[in-house]
């Protein structure tokens, strides 16, 4: 592991820090790490039985060489990578954009090192109406990657049946052929049909990995790539990481500490989980997360079947803007949520801040100070203010922003997940409250045939309409 390795911070959750009542005694952390140290047995073990296959994805030799290879072909036709999906099928993609490109790189060509990549994880049309009215005059230059795993979501197939017949109107067949890339199931789905039928290239979602997880497979590498990201990095810091987090030693585990924490404090009515970003650059990293703790761990049922409503609230903020909106709450409001921030020790660059006018010699404190010290500083003085008010903190230290630091998180926090679920006892990889909305929206949509026997989709959106039409006696 010769490159600079991120840290996870938690002595800001000890109770020799913020007092017994919030904070962790050393007999409860010896009980947590009794609790938890069978469950890295457990895992260790589920994981060499390949029923965790996201673990598996930062040593997959085969995928970056073929994305390496496709990058190649593309490269010289591709300004603007355009990416259709939604949920565990962009999130990841997003934030390795905003964490590992610079902030102007869609404008700035000097800046890019890439494609240019626009990612669409919603269907709003005045927005994708806008897109499409700069794009349209440059769609030979322009790659479509359409996600979905299941090849059946709602908003992708519309996002893609739009692009589709734009294609096939300027470009015709081949047209289409040229400038679409699915990534999709292997085997089975509508838009594994689709590719087939219409001999478009495709890219995989692995067998038994589920949206949340996917990052570091074909789903987040093809973007990422064709921006210029260095996948080969970000997947080497995932693979350390996996060595960190697979030490049967509690103590030196960061995602098992990470897992036992958040557990303890959701058992004892912390049940919100902040993530503060002090990096604009991580700032979507947070959504990511968002996404995996909540489809992950919002479970009704135990692994034995047990009703138990279970889960805590992800929520995302960032320092310092978020100083100035959330902290009043976060201090002087309940004592019910646990802290992680992510902090950056040594930025990309840096700024110095200017000399005080003359008419503002109180300002001249700050004159010829860095900014990233400025930064910094503010992550600290939130964390003390927290802390002052018996606030428990965690931190992940990055020493930079890189691929690499960036495919550690991921996969830290991916683990973390894992060790999570186990804890609570319940199966953090489906998802089975997300499909009654999704398909609500089919029968709203106007499919037809058997929703469930005994209930079409017709009768089924009758009844939906009816339950959710608006009564104007509450309307006021
Ligand atoms: O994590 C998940 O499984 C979900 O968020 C899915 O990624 C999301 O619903 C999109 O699904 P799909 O990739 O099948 O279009």
């Amino acid at each position: 592991m010769p490159e600079p390795q991120i840290k996870f911070y938690y002595k800001n959750v000890t109770a020799d820090v913020i007092g017994e009542e919030s904070g962790i005694t050393t007999r409860q952390m010896q009980t947590l790490a009794k609790q938890t140290s069978p469950l890295i047995t457990q895992l260790n073990k589920e994981r060499k039985a390949g029923k965790t296959p996201y673990r598996d994805l930062p040593f997959n030799e085969e995928a970056p060489g073929k994305i390496r290879k496709l990058v190649v072909e593309l490269k010289d036709r591709c300004e603007n990578l355009v990416v259709l999906g939604i949920g565990g099928s962009a999130l990841g993609n997003i934030a390795l954009q905003t964490a590992l490109n610079p902030y102007m790189c869609n404008m700035d060509n000097a800046q890019r090192r890439g494609s240019r990549v626009f990612i669409f994880d919603n269907i709003d049309p005045v927005q994708f109406g806008s897109f499409l009215g700069w794009v349209e005059d440059k769609l030979d230059k322009t790659i479509f990657n359409v996600i979905s795993k299941s090849g059946r979501t709602i908003e992708t197939a519309a996002q893609f049946s739009i692009i589709h017949k734009l294609l096939l109107d300027k470009l015709g067949p081949e047209g289409l052929r040229n400038q679409v890339i699915v990534t999709t199931d292997v085997e089975k789905g509508t838009l594994r049909s689709i590719a087939d039928e219409a001999g478009l290239k495709s890219l995989i979602v692995p067998n038994g990995v589920g949206g949340r997880f996917s990052v570091l497979s074909d789903v987040g590498l093809f973007s990422a790539a064709m921006s210029g990201i260095n996948i080969d990095s970000l997947l080497a810091g995932a693979r350390d990481m996996d060595e960190r987090v697979s030490c049967e030693d509690f103590y030196k585990n960061p995602a098992a500490i990470n897992a036992a924490v958040n557990w303890h404090y959701y058992n004892r009515g912390k049940r919100i989980s902040v993530i503060i970003p002090y990096s604009y650059h991580l700032k979507d990293l947070a959504d990511w997360y968002r996404q995996l703790w909540a489809e992950s761990l919002g479970k009704a049922e135990d692994l034995k079947g047990s009703k138990v409503h279970i889960g805590p609230t992800p929520v995302k903020a960032l320092g310092t803007t978020d100083q100035h909106s959330q902290v009043q709450l976060y201090r002087e409001g309940p004592n019910d949520k646990l802290f992680t921030f992510l902090q950056v020790e040594n930025f990309d660059r840096d700024l110095k801040i200017g000399p005080a006018p003359d008419c503002a010699p109180e300002l001249d404190y700050l004159a010829d100070k860095d900014l990233s010290i400025l930064f910094n500083s503010e992550k600290r003085a939130t964390e003390y203010a927290l802390l002052e008010s018996k606030r428990p903190c965690l931190t992940v230290i990055f020493p930079e922003v890189s691929a690499y630091t960036v495919g550690q998180f991921i996969y830290l926090f991916e683990v973390t997940t894992s060790f999570t679920g186990a804890l609570f006892s319940i199966d953090p990889y489906d998802q089975p409250a997300v499909e009654l909305g999704k398909d609500a929206t089919f029968a709203l949509m106007g499919k037809s045939g058997d929703y469930k026997p005994g209930l079409t989709y017709e009768n089924w959106a009758e009844q939906i309409r009816s339950q959710t039409k608006i009564d104007g006696k509450f309307l006021v």
